[in-house]
């Protein structure tokens, strides 16, 4: 039986019908733009300001998100350079309200960089 993550989800939302496709699941293009959102949570969060998405380093969808999942998307940064961080996502549905279960549907590792006011990379701040 597949479990939620202890920490707490950055973005958790429930899709509208627009969100879905021909088959009546959930588009990829909604989920990959919302693992975008919820992996710029904790890489603004280090970089204490405006960060770019410079690279989508893979992403697996390992089950469909049908409508009426509530979808729970969890971040955390693995790395961090000069400029850059690596950080993952983990995206989850609870499904069915009357005897609810969890489902793994996809994870991502995406590449953020620092960005100053003039769009130019910076260095992250200190810890
Ligand atoms: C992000 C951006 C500012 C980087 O500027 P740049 O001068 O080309 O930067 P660099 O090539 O020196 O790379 C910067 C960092 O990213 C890393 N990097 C570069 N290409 C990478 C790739 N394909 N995958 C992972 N990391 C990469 C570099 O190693 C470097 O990391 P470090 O400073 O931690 O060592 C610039 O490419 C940009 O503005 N891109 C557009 C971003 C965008 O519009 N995103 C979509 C909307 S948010």
């Amino acid at each position: 039986m597949t479990a939620l993550p202890r920490d707490e989800p950055v973005l958790r939302v429930l899709p509208l019908p627009k969100d879905l496709n021909a088959a009546g699941d959930v588009f990829g293009g909604w989920i990959l733009s919302h693992i975008d959102l919820a992996g710029v949570v904790p890489a603004v969060r280090r970089a204490r300001g405006r960060v770019v998405t410079l690279a989508v380093n893979g992403c697996t969808f390992r089950a469909p998100i049908f409508k009426s999942d509530l979808v729970s998307f969890y971040a955390r940064l693995v790395r961090e350079g000069t400029t850059s961080m690596t950080v993952e996502v983990e995206v989850y549905c609870e499904r069915d309200p009357q005897s609810p279960f969890i489902v793994k549907v996809a994870d991502a590792s995406l590449t953020y960089v620092a960005i100053d006011d003039s769009g130019r990379k910076r260095p992250l701040p200190p810890q």
